[in-house]
């Protein structure tokens, strides 16, 4: 069970990529903005599920948490051994190095993160030897590699295999071994599932589920794919343009989602359980495209796009407010239940039904 303590605690971080001046005399350097302003705390022992649209900044917030890209500002807390809190965004070489092993990451393509020109052994070992657990080609390496395989749920007679001589799952356990090889505490798993078909997919969940039991680790579980993410979280977030949007338990964002865009997301979700004679769901199709990070729009970045948008969205910039413990929405509308937001939405024109 995850536990209350904070893992990760996340303040104000932002991370804008510069783009090219329009002219040369322009005085203003443009800025994607990526990843704006997103505050959030992740609990030792959960699945934290990071979701929303293609662009939206998830992997970007991914890598920035892990200092793989430099944050614009903010900071990184990690409560790490006993009561120590390290700001992650302030170490720097041997420091920093020696934490990287703590956190961890899988990418979404098991083909392109891994060497085709190593093997799976030789892949996994790397990260072992360069954190001196054991020395490379040793016999306690040898042994301590068979069982990470096996814990991966694969033969440890693999190890002498290049990549392209697995499947995709097989592949996907590989980059898995590779993270848990060198024990973290964290791991952000980003799109990790999304490039396998169904039934890999859920044995890569479980997989991923099973090793966190055991080696008590945290996972940030990136991925567009809303099943998913309700399947293996216990908290998530939805981020739009850069922003969280909407937060909170899992099974609450759900059943009850408070936020337009998160209400609009949830009822697209595709759903096989409808039974004879039961009123098909109907889907809320958002208008237009998610707008660019570089020139977000005013007041509440999703009034573009929002079939709530009064007046004062245009305006007022909206903060992440508590709503309810350990919800947080970032609407004018916040208050208005469920069931009306469905319904306004519906009376909008704004619904396709199947
Ligand atoms: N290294 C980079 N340099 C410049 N811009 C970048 C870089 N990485 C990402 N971006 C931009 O930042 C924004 C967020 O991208 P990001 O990859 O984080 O989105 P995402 O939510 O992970 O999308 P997807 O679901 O497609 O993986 C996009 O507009 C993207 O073009
Ligand atoms: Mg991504």
């Amino acid at each position: 069970m995850p536990s209350t303590q904070t893992l990760l605690s996340i303040k104000s971080l932002k991370k804008h990529f510069p783009l090219p001046k329009k002219s040369l005399f322009s005085r203003h350097r443009p800025y994607l903005r990526a990843v704006e302003e997103v505050s959030l705390d992740i609990k030792k022992g959960e699945t934290f599920g990071l979701v929303g649209e293609s662009g939206c900044g998830k992997s970007t917030f991914g890598r920035t948490i892990l200092q793989l890209y430099k944050p614009t500002s903010g900071s990184v807390v990690y409560h790490g051994r006993e009561g120590e809190e390290i700001d992650i965004t302030a170490l720097k070489g041997k420091d920093l190095r020696a934490l990287r092993r703590e956190l961890q990451i899988i990418f979404q393509d098991p083909y392109s993160s891994l060497n085709p020109r190593m093997t799976v052994g030789q892949i996994i070992e790397e990260g072992v030897a360069a954190h001196k657990f054991y020395k490379k080609g040793s016999p306690q390496m040898q042994a301590y590699l068979a069982e990470i395989m096996q814990k991966c749920g694969l033969q440890p007679y693999m190890l002498n295999r290049y990549p392209h001589q697995f499947s995709g799952g097989q592949r996907q356990r590989v980059c898995i071994a590779r993270a848990l090889a060198v024990k973290p505490k964290f791991v952000v798993c980003d799109e990790c599932v999304s490039a396998l078909d169904l039934s890999v997919q859920s044995q890569i969940l479980n997989l991923l589920n099973d090793l966190k039991e055991k080696e008590g680790l945290t996972y940030l579980f990136i991925s567009h794919d809303l099943s998913v993410v309700r399947y293996i979280s216990q908290r998530l977030a939805v981020m739009y343009l850069g922003k969280i949007v909407e937060m909170g338990e899992a099974e609450e964002v759900f059943s009850r989602p408070l936020h337009p865009y998160t209400v609009a997301l949830i009822s697209a979700i595709p759903s096989m359980e409808t039974e004879k004679g039961e009123q098909p769901p109907q889907k809320i199709l958002l208008s237009g495209n998610m707008p660019s990070a570089a020139n977000p729009p005013t007041g509440c970045p999703f009034h573009t796009r929002c079939f709530m948008a009064q007046e004062c969205c245009q305006r007022v910039p909206v903060p992440l407010k508590e709503v309810e413990p350990g919800r947080f929405v970032a609407c004018h509308f916040a208050e208005i239940s469920t069931e009306e937001k469905r319904k306004i939405a519906l009376k909008n024109g704004n619904v396709k039904t199947e």
